[in-house]
């Protein structure tokens, strides 16, 4: 392809960092950020399926990334070796030159850019590399947050935050014609199938939690390829929903945001009663193939979840 030609050469040979950094705080700093493109086989189900995924340091989605307003992030990319595909980044939290910084770089290559994080948000990463869809299907995304420098009245610090990526799933991921034809064979979060329902899948082992009258935040990216979002909280109303993430863009009240591919959104939910929601995307051609994730509200509700490194429940 053209476009991929284009993008050919312009890999930058660096050396490897091991760690990725995440840090946040008041005062402006540089992050350390390192991904290593690795295809692996990766779980796709609760019976414990699986495909030989594409993927950012070995899992799907990828890690976290998370910075604050003013933040630079140091990036390094790695290809690895053993790898047989040619790999990229693509920060939509970055202003960049498309043909340089975004250039794929082949196994065995290193590349390192930087990035001044200048909007607050919540961002979808994911590899570029043509086919771009292929990459995305077989699992190459992720999420960085960029905290704003602080909280306000219409943005206020929640008591516990998850992590929600939706994405397709394809019966034959080698079969570029098949994914770029959009006919998928499940929609899921955070890269299983009804990775956290275990109302309609027995296998399922995981739920959200969170206690009643808690402010819960779900940062949320439309990994597509190509299906929209129609985000809604069965037996729930978000309190507030921010557009890209950004506290400047807060809507009250919503039922149903749609966040379209290559999108991504802040929502904010609060049960006033216990129970759960079913968090969905409401297209339900969808939704009933994989994507639904309940939250269970309870007192009892495990105060390490939705804290830390447990905001992408794995
Ligand atoms: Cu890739
Ligand atoms: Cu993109």
């Amino acid at each position: 392809m053209r476009w991929n030609q284009s993008l050919k050469g312009m890999g930058i040979a660096a050396c490897a960092a091991a760690v990725l950094g995440l840090a946040s705080g008041a005062e402006a700093k540089t992050v350390q950020v390192s991904l290593t493109a690795k295809e692996v086989p990766t779980v796709i189900d609760n019976k414990g399926t699986t495909q030989l995924s594409w993927t950012f340091n070995g899992t799907v989605p990828g890690p976290v990334v998370r910075v604050t307003e003013g933040d630079t992030v140091e990036f390094t990319l790695t290809n690895e070796k053993s790898n047989k595909n040619s790999h990229s980044i693509d920060f939509h939290a970055a202003r960049v030159n498309v043909l340089d910084e975004f250039a794929p770089i082949k196994p065995g290559e290193t590349k390192k850019f930087s990035f001044p994080a200048t909007k607050p948000g919540v961002f979808y990463y994911h590899c570029g590399a043509s086919n771009m869809a292929q990459h995305i299907a077989r699992g190459m995304f992720g999420v960085i947050i960029v905290d704003p420098k602080k909280f306000s009245k219409d943005y206020p610090k929640p008591d516990r935050e998850y992590v929600l990526i939706q994405s397709e799933l394809y019966s034959n991921v080698d079969d570029v014609d098949l994914i770029m034809s959009g006919k998928w064979s499940n929609v899921v979060f955070n890269g299983t199938v009804l990775k956290y329902d275990p109302v309609h899948d027995p296998n399922a082992t995981k739920t959200l939690v969170a206690k009643p009258g808690e402010l819960v935040r779900v940062f949320f990216v439309n990994a597509g390829p190509h299906e929209f979002s129609a985000f809604h909280p069965i037996a729930g109303i978000w309190e507030r929903a921010y557009p890209s993430g950004n506290p400047a863009n807060v809507m009250w009240g919503m039922q149903t945001l749609v966040v379209g591919p290559g999108d991504a959104a802040t929502l904010d939910l609060i049960s006033p009663v216990p129970g759960g929601n079913a968090i969905v995307t409401h297209s339900l051609k969808a939704a009933l193939t994989g994507a639904i994730a309940v939250i269970v509200f309870s007192d009892e509700a495990d105060e390490s979840m939705g804290r830390g490194d447990n905001i992408l429940v794995r």
